[in-house]
């Protein structure tokens, strides 16, 4: 039962796909989208553009998408979770009972791809809504697909710039190549499986919080820094307990992640950032120094968290809502993964090195 083929835990390091949508280039911290540089897209681009490029591979900058309705059969489904759910269950749920209501042909297709992008934003919405005892808003079809989320969520349309904050967080989320989540989506449209179940699955992976990221614990850090001056002292305090500083160091990127970078101008040219943008700044600069003196041997940079978390409070989203505003983000790369999976299919199927007991009888 020996067996010698190399194992690589977590597969890092192995080669399981070849995609032409992210490219991920942790040494020089570039990410890029089919060729266009993240920054780029961010200052030129919308999250509907983003996606069709995505999708289709072509670039349209006035490209629009509203969102999308809920069929009956999920609003009732969702109105039967308790309002203590978590939004990622549900929007899990629901993107699970939405497939439920399709006829999803395989191959997946761009359009099935776009009903679904635009279909999520409407479920957290709604969901939002019901725990809160509100009723769920129609979607508008005159906004765009950011846009349109926040009115459903509020109840009032936002104004330019916060509308803008969103989405470029939203572009910036959009894909980052075979991460666990996309990686399962994958796995699932190998089987030939359909594109609901594909990123349902996807949603789960997620939700765990190795991978989901967690923006809130940026803002509750920040808060129990309190002020500038106590800055360099909270950092010295935190690294001796053993404890990381959120929104920093990443298993890819030895450069500054270039979706901080973006998210950083968002926030700071945002018209009401939360009042402690300017101590979160002052934090950074703190801590990429700390952190530079004490891991010499490892690059230590700020990442896309730590400035997702002034985004994502500035423009009104509660921190509970974060991860599933992330999973909304992800749908563009998510099914696009999915399209370019089933364009080239082979069913995703490693193997495991037997380490169980050896061949024997039963105990008689
Ligand atoms: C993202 C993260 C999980 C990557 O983990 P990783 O690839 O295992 O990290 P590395 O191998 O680069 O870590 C190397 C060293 O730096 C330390 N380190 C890494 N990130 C750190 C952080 N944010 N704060 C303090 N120390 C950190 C580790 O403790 C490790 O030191 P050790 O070997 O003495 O324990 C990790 O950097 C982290 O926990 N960051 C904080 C949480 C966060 O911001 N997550 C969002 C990611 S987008």
């Amino acid at each position: 039962m020996t067996d010698d083929r190399p194992y690589s835990p977590g597969l890092e390091g192995v080669v399981a796909a070849e995609t032409g949508l992210g490219y991920v280039d942790g040494e020089q911290g570039r990410l890029l989208y089919r060729g266009y540089r993240i920054g780029d897209l961010v200052e030129h681009g919308t999250y509907p553009a983003v996606a069709n490029l995505l999708w289709t591979g072509d670039w349209d900058a006035g490209h629009r998408m509203a969102t999308g309705e809920l069929p009956e059969g999920v609003l009732k489904t969702l109105r039967a979770l308790p309002a203590t759910a978590k939004p990622m269950d549900a929007l899990r749920t629901a993107v699970s009972a939405w497939g439920a209501t399709q006829e999803l042909a395989w191959p997946p297709t761009a359009e099935q791809a776009r009903a679904l992008t635009a279909f999520s934003p409407s479920a957290l919405a709604a969901f939002a809504r019901i725990r809160a005892g509100q009723e769920p808003i129609a979607p508008d079809p005159s906004l765009n697909l950011v846009e349109g989320f926040l009115y459903q969520l509020k109840g009032t349309r936002p104004d330019a710039g916060t509308a803008r904050a969103l989405d470029a967080y939203f572009v910036v989320g959009a894909e980052h190549g075979l991460n666990a989540s996309t990686f399962t989506a994958r796995v699932i449209t190998s089987t030939r499986s359909d594109l609901a179940s594909a990123v349902a699955g996807a949603i789960g992976a997620l939700k765990g919080p190795l991978h989901g990221g967690a923006p809130s614990e940026v803002v509750e850090q920040i808060h129990q820094v309190g002020s500038v001056e106590r800055a360099e002292q909270w950092v010295n305090e935190t690294l001796d307990k053993g404890e990381r500083l959120m929104g920093f160091g990443h298993r890819v990127y030895r450069a500054y992640d270039p979706r901080a970078a973006a998210l950083r101008k968002v926030a700071e040219s945002m018209e009401h950032p939360p009042e402690w943008l300017a101590l979160a700044t002052a934090v950074e600069d703190v801590a990429l120094k700390v952190l530079a003196e004490r891991h010499p041997e490892r690059a230590l940079k700020t990442n896309v968290e730590f400035y997702a978390a002034p985004v994502l409070m500035g423009v009104g989203l509660t921190p509970d809502l974060f991860p599933a505003t992330f999973a909304l983000a992800r749908h563009a790369g998510w099914t696009a993964h999915v399209i370019e999976q089933a364009a080239d299919n082979r069913l995703i199927r490693p193997d495991a090195r037997y380490i169980g007991p050896a061949e024997r009888d039963l105990p008689s």
